[in-house]
């Protein structure tokens, strides 16, 4: 009876939490753009309402009652997630998560501001009270050895960041000279043909996308495709998680390789059991698990030989001027190596690097140890140190990404975890399914589906990241899987590149 008053008022919150993703989406995609500050009040307001239920009183006795009830497994993941949750959101004053809300909202804009007029110093001030609130949180919630930890709990449970402070120097040190090998290697770079000489409509470019994502097995009765600035996924309720875009009509590729990735976040999302909906643990393992997802579809697949040869006649029909550039012309465009200033345009290497230039400096100013006017100087010196070259403005530097307006510390750990996690389930994926280059190159991805349901998505959040890792491969997490898969891809392909 307790788990079910439990699971009742869970999904009373998850319903109220559609709402607010429902305006969200429309906020992000067709609304008029002076509708937004109205809507951003009210998204403030059902988010507050929302914190307010999951943290009063009320859910605490129900938690206690299941507790006492609580038998199966299943059970006692949903009361043990939702008492992390549960305690962790109590901690925090309501007080405290209105005004970062606000700020945000506050911060969000002049961010758009600061990068429109390349102006750190338009930004600056907001993101001090950000980051002096964020700093506010983790002291509120608690941790053992650094106050990061609070934080990074929150999008890799279980994870610390002495630990990954580990990973990223080990992949400092693989990843640094592996993309001097890749640049010193004679083999040619560019492939033949351009897309100068066409145009690409974007209702043809819809199209073979609704193609390539039903291919993967994305359901368009449960979800749609749609258009915005910054592609996403949004789980809008049962049966209903939607993706974006944004279309180029210069260049089909780049639309393709956001729909593919926003793509694997829904299919994880799609596949999670209909029973878990709504409850703590209808949800994937971590943020980091969610991306590894989308970049096994966006990059593992998205962008291998065996996808481009079955996609390439499907390609020469729906663009025509395509048809002068070959299969291999086509990959070495999708998997250029460059050094570049811009983490969401950067290829399967150095996106890493530039992640751990965004978790070093994150942690430092979470610590304190880096104060927000060094912030810009601090961005280039490692930009500089690591990928070897230096922004020429704060466009290209510090100001690109949105996480630090948006007071999200802590997340971009999980766009390099995700990688990791896909390198390292791509060769247990392999090893189960000998065929599986054969299966992608004839469009066949029923297989890959089916595994990945039955290992990952039917889990929910039942385990912690690192023993989902555990229990797919059987192995401890290492990055060397990932690093492995790299050297293949670009060292020893055997296309000459
Ligand atoms: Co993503």
């Amino acid at each position: 009876m307790s788990i079910k008053e439990l699971k009742s008022e869970l999904l009373k919150i998850a319903k109220v939490r559609s709402a607010i993703s429902l305006l969200q989406w429309d906020l992000s995609t067709y609304m008029p753009p002076k509708g937004a500050s109205w809507r951003a009040e009210v998204l403030g307001e059902l988010s507050e309402y929302a914190f307010f239920l999951f943290t009063s009183e009320r859910m605490g006795n129900l938690i206690e009652k299941a507790q006492e009830e609580a038998k199966s497994e299943l059970e006692l993941a949903l009361v043990r997630l939702t008492r992390k949750d549960y305690e962790k959101y109590r901690k925090i004053p309501l007080r405290l998560f209105v005004e970062l809300q606000k700020e945000k909202a506050i911060a969000e804009k002049l961010w758009e501001e600061a990068r429109k007029d390349n102006n750190f110093l338009i930004l600056k001030d907001s993101l001090k009270k950000i980051v002096k609130m964020v700093i506010d949180i983790a002291e509120h919630i608690g941790y053992e050895d650094n106050r990061y930890d609070a934080l990074l709990d929150e999008y890799e449970p279980g994870f610390k960041t002495s630990y990954l402070k580990e990973i990223c120097d080990y992949m400092k040190r693989a990843l640094i000279p592996l993309l001097e090998r890749v640049e010193s290697s004679d083999l040619e770079k560019e492939g033949k043909g351009s897309l100068k000489k066409g145009s690409f409509p974007i209702d043809k470019q819809r199209e073979l996308i609704q193609r390539v994502i039903s291919a993967f097995g994305f359901d368009l009765y449960a979800g749609r495709l749609d258009t915005s600035p910054h592609p996403f996924t949004e789980v809008v309720g049962l049966n209903d998680v939607r993706i974006t875009t944004r279309y180029d009509e210069a260049d089909p590729f780049q639309a393709l390789l956001a729909a593919m990735h926003e793509c694997g976040h829904a299919l994880y999302d799609l596949n999670i059991p209909k029973e878990f909906f709504g409850l703590p643990i209808g949800d994937g393992a971590s943020a980091g698990m969610h991306e590894g997802q989308a970049r096994f579809w966006e990059n593992i697949v998205g962008r291998s030989l065996p996808f481009l040869t079955f996609l390439k006649p499907i390609l020469d029909s729906t663009f025509p001027s395509l048809s002068e550039m070959s299969v291999v012309d086509i990959w070495k465009k999708l998997n250029t190596v460059r050094r570049s200033l811009i983490r969401v345009s950067s290829d399967e290497i150095t996106y890493n690097l530039h992640i751990i230039v965004r978790f070093e400096l994150e942690e430092a100013m979470i610590n304190e140890r880096l104060s927000i006017e060094d912030l810009p100087y601090a961005w280039d010196e490692k930009m500089n140190e690591y990928l070897g070259i230096r922004p020429d403005n704060h466009r290209n530097g510090v100001l690109q990404d949105i996480h630090w307006a948006s007071g999200h510390f802590g997340y971009f750990p999980s766009y390099m975890l995700g990688n990791i996690y896909a390198g390292q389930i791509y060769w247990k994926l392999k090893e189960n399914l000998p065929d599986l280059d054969k299966m992608v190159s004839e469009g066949n991805f029923k297989a890959i589906l089916e595994w990945f349901k039955e290992n990952i998505y039917s889990k929910g959040k039942f385990f912690e990241p690192l023993e989902m890792i555990k229990a797919v491969t059987r192995e401890n997490l290492s990055p060397s899987y990932l690093v492995r898969y790299l050297e293949e891809k670009f060292l020893r392909n055997p296309i000459k590149r």
